[in-house]
């Protein structure tokens, strides 16, 4: 039988009601994306989980199939949801598939420029707040409470059940779970799915690296950050609702959140280009983690098997490279011109 989504292949393993009505663009099953040169530097095996690869080109579809599936089987009629900006485009497409309204909010000019045109592309009514992410989600929250609004951030438990998926196709693909998770963690709500999705799997578990960005890391300086900044935007939250949960899992797993700076951001999505894997700055966090903590000695890879999550694809983001390369070279449609140009 040809793939026909996440709910159909593991909605056994997932806490959804009886009411759900599937509603999927066939998301998840995404590459598991060998990475033998780069885990040469360190000596472990290392893999890529590409979320890049899912129809909204992010990781947001394996929990917004779950959310909009579980909110069109009661005849919900309209979602909304706060975002950087993969959360809105997402939920702006399973919305459209299911004929529902949806209402995205996202950071007035904090959304890179390929989300947005997503959440407009799918036809979600998008609002700009005045106000970081952290303040768009108080007032999805206050309005879901007061209306019959359905909430689909992952503040929504479906999310999260939605989410686990990731952990079971890593664990399918290679036959256990591996040693190391690393990934990125913004309001957290990824972070506390895989670990309740290995938790559950039962095919080994294990340790964590949330990686969160120096502007941004609530959970690593123990206290909600007012004015949150970093150039990896998808990340760029200071109060992450899942924060608790986040930290558990950490715990739990023998693991940690640590922070990198938007730098050490920036040279590990280099690092990843440089092996045809391009993903927003965000998701290159994961290994940006990885590589901080081996050069610093915490991290002891021999032989390990180790999955870097990245979690949105480069294209979602493509001013942050345009902007800092120089323009293509303009030659004259000439051969000699060519030759000159490429300098054999
Ligand atoms: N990577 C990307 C590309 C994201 O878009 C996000 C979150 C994360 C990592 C962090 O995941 O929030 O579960 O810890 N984006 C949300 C959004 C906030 O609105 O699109 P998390």
């Amino acid at each position: 039988m040809t793939y026909q989504g996440l709910i159909q292949r593991y909605g056994r393993y997932l806490d959804l009601p009886d009411h759900t009505k599937t509603i999927s663009l066939l998301e998840g099953n995404t590459p598991l994306i060998p990475m033998p040169r780069l885990g040469r530097q360190f000596g472990c095996e290392l893999f890529v989980k590409f979320e890049g690869a899912n129809p909204t080109g992010s990781f947001k579809d394996r929990g917004m199939t779950a959310a909009i599936s579980e909110a069109a089987g009661r005849a919900v009629q309209t979602v909304i949801c706060a975002s950087t900006g993969n959360t809105a485009a997402s939920a702006a497409a399973y919305a459209a598939r299911a004929g529902l309204r949806g209402i995205v909010l996202i950071p007035e000019g904090k959304v890179a420029v390929g989300k947005l045109a997503g959440a407009i592309a799918y036809g979600a009514e998008v609002i700009q707040v005045q106000g970081s992410f952290d303040d768009a989600l108080s007032l999805v929250v206050e309005i879901t409470q007061k209306t019959p609004i359905a909430l689909v951030n992952s503040i929504n438990p479906f999310r999260i059940e939605g989410q686990k998926t990731g952990a079971f196709e890593i664990c399918d693909d290679l036959g256990s779970a591996p040693d190391w998770l690393c990934l990125p963690v913004g309001n957290a709500g990824n972070i506390t799915s895989y670990w309740a999705g290995f938790k559950q799997y039962q095919k080994g578990l294990p340790q964590i690296l949330g990686v969160q960005a120096a502007g941004a890391a609530p959970l690593v300086l123990g206290h909600p950050v007012e004015k949150p900044d970093t150039i990896a935007t998808a990340i760029r939250i200071g109060k992450p609702a899942r924060g608790e949960q986040a930290l558990d899992a950490a715990h739990e797993s023998n693991g940690r959140i640590i922070a990198v700076t938007d730098e050490q951001i920036l040279a590990a999505q280099k690092i990843l280009s440089a092996e045809g894997v391009w993903v927003e700055p965000a998701s290159a966090a994961g290994l940006a983690g990885l590589l901080a903590e081996s050069a610093a000695g915490r991290f002891e890879a021999e032989g390990k098997r180790v999955v870097v999550v990245c979690t949105g694809h480069g294209m979602k983001d493509p001013s942050i490279i345009t902007e800092s390369f120089r323009s293509p070279k303009i030659i004259p449609s000439t051969y000699n011109a060519l030759l000159d140009a490429i300098k054999l």
